[in-house]
């Protein structure tokens, strides 16, 4: 297997054999339609009731898209973001000159000269094809994980079709998991030189009180000290970020509050 992939939910579907095949997706990458200061309702969310089976977990969301259900029936196919790949906010582009800046080996935020040696985390990677952009820009030590697995599905799908259309591709560093934010694994602690987040803290913001705390403090933890963060947010409000992203654990190298479209905010742990 190409892909590391490991689902800790073990649901028994055929996605962990060898032998699923998968069309090829089209390769498309798609902008997010979303602006900085709400994820726009879609015509999915009035019908949503038809395919939720709200439980406990969801009872405190603010909005549908903080819910589990929500973001499962979208990697089934179902609603308008339906597509094999969406990207929420904005793509690569825009999130690659702040990466190149701040991991410059003379800043020392990063262990290696080497970008293919930076061990990066992008949390609710949902279907956005940043991991396949950055393998493709020379990024190499990859991990995506989502609590939805038919997220952690297209992730697959993504890869395995790098891997069927472009010779030479082995993405065998690339590492596909099914994890909660607000509970990563102990191993991981301190593990990451860099974390990118597009719209995971805003969809786990929208999930209710605690868990946007939560999950700042397990990527904290599974950060090294150092390392660098870059959070891309509409959705957050700025008191909650700046308390969750508190001074006295980071420093702040960028301010996106003013941003047109979601901030990116660029994060160094202390
Ligand atoms: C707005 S989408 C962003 C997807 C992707 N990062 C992008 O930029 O296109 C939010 C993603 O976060 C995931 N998510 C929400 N809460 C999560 C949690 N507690 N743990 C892991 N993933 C979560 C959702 O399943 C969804 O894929």
């Amino acid at each position: 297997m190409l892909i590391s992939y490991t689902n800790n939910n073990n649901n028994n579907n055929n996605n962990n054999n060898n032998n699923w095949h998968i069309p090829p997706p089209p390769y498309i990458h798609r902008g997010g339609t979303t602006t900085s200061t709400s994820l726009h309702l879609s015509e999915f969310e009035k019908d949503y009731s038809k395919y939720t089976n709200t439980d406990d977990d969801e009872t405190d969301a603010k909005s549908q898209f903080g819910t589990k259900s929500y973001w499962d029936a979208m990697y089934e196919g179902m609603g308008d973001f339906s597509s094999e790949e969406y990207s929420w906010y904005y793509g690569f582009e825009v999130i690659q000159p702040y990466l190149e800046k701040y991991t410059r080996p003379s800043d020392g935020n990063v262990a290696s000269n080497d970008k293919a040696e930076f061990n990066i985390l992008i949390p609710g990677c949902g279907n956005d094809p940043l991991l396949l952009d950055m393998y493709n820009a020379g990024y190499r030590k990859l991990t995506g994980f989502d609590y939805s697995q038919g997220a952690i599905d297209r992730q697959f799908d993504l890869l395995n079709y790098l891997v069927q259309t472009s010779s030479g591709s082995d993405v065998s560093s690339v590492e596909l998991r099914v994890e909660d934010a607000r509970s990563l694994p102990q191993e991981w602690n301190e593990r990451f030189d860099v974390i990118i987040e597009k719209g995971a803290l805003d969809a786990i913001y929208l999930s209710g009180d605690g868990n946007f705390e939560k999950s700042v403090k397990e990527l904290t933890r599974v950060l090294r000290r150092g390392g660098i963060c870059i959070s891309c947010s509409g959705v957050v409000p700025a008191d909650l970020r700046r308390e969750g992203f508190c001074t006295e654990d980071w420093e702040w190298l960028r301010d996106g509050t003013d941003d047109l479209k979601a901030g990116c905010f660029v994060l160094k742990k202390r």
